[in-house]
């Protein structure tokens, strides 16, 4: 067993225990899942759109809680008032794009590859999440977790914070983690499954029964990026047996570029409404608990590879304690 003790970014953010709940966007964590989380002695995470949103989950977030708290910020549809909110977070944590210092605060950036860690680094970041293919949601790595932890610890300056993203759901799991260099060990698609997500409570259920899950591009409308996901009536309707969509999605989506923040609010949410497994139109938005139950069936289930190793929803707290002694 390594020192698990050595943890310098969570000691300077006061966070006891070194279990942080990745940020799980479209509102699926807001402030309920955060709060029970950094009650409980791990960091909780807020992910959800647009200045309103954050400052809104953000206060509400300090009124159940006064431990630290981050808030999750996606590159390719942040604006800068969405970081002006976010900044009143103890932590701000960025994902898909280039690093950029955007916050005067404690900044983590989720890195896919050494380089983009390496560019993290040289942007003045205080810690990279390192994450590895086996994550749930957007998947920016392409290499496991813990072979990419240790190509990028080689990389960067010794002591320098690396927390790591995937394959993490059970105590063995952080503790291989912190073995292998990490400060922390970041958790998804186990807190997805817990009582105080936003996922709608189907969507926990098809979890809950998943036994596998796809890398794809096929819910990349307005983002045209890869995500892991369990399969579905979409995936089940479009996909081959290799997990490509079919050109004429890819070709929509990639022309869509990453235009889902032109669109406004209320023609996406008309788009969502609408979605059908055999829609051509696949949004990445997910089904959260405010959301059309349609989507379970024609959005994205977005879970990493520890889905088939968990069959519990539980209270984030037993969740954290779960994790971590
Ligand atoms: C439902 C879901 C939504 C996610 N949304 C985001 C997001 O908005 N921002 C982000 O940085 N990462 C997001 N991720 C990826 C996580 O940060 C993390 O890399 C991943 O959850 C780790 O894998 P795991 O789910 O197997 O624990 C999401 C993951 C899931 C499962």
């Amino acid at each position: 067993m390594g020192d698990h003790r050595r943890v310098s970014i969570l000691e300077r953010l006061r966070v006891d225990k070194p279990v942080v709940q990745a940020g799980m966007g479209g509102g699926i964590s807001r402030h309920e899942l955060a709060a029970a989380v950094s009650e409980a002695g791990g960091l909780g995470t807020i992910a959800v759109s647009g200045p309103a949103a954050i400052r809104r989950e953000l206060a509400a977030v300090r009124a159940l809680t006064d431990r630290p708290i981050a808030v999750n910020v996606l590159l390719p549809f942040a604006q800068p008032s969405w970081f002006a909110a976010a900044a009143r977070a103890d932590v701000v944590v960025t994902f898909w794009g280039r690093p950029q210092r955007r916050t005067p605060g404690v900044w983590m950036h989720q890195a896919g590859s050494v380089e983009e860690a390496r560019a993290a680094h040289a942007a003045g970041a205080d810690a990279v999440i390192v994450q590895g293919i086996e994550a749930g949601g957007h998947v920016r790595g392409t290499t496991p977790a813990l072979q990419l932890l240790e190509q990028v610890r080689t990389a960067l300056p010794s002591g320098f914070p690396l927390l790591l993203a995937g394959d993490i759901a059970t105590r063995t799991d952080v503790d291989r983690a912190l073995d292998a260099g990490a400060e922390a060990a970041v958790a998804g698609t186990r807190f997805l499954l817990s009582e105080e997500s936003h996922a709608h409570p189907q969507y926990k259920q098809r979890l809950l029964e998943a036994d596998r899950t796809i890398l794809t591009g096929l819910f990349g409308l307005g983002w045209p990026a890869a995500h892991r996901v369990v399969p579905n009536e979409a995936t089940e309707r479009h996909l081959g047996a290799d997990g490509e969509a079919p050109w004429t999605n890819r070709v929509v989506n990639r022309m869509s570029g990453v235009g889902a923040r032109h669109i406004p609010a209320a023609v996406q949410a008309r788009l969502v409404a609408r979605q059908r497994p055999e829609s051509r139109l696949l949004t990445p938005q997910t089904a959260t608990d405010d959301r059309p139950a349609s989507l379970v069936r024609a959005g994205p289930l977005y879970a990493g590879e520890t889905v088939t190793r968990i069959d519990r929803l539980l209270p984030a707290a037993e969740i954290v304690a779960s994790l971590s002694a």
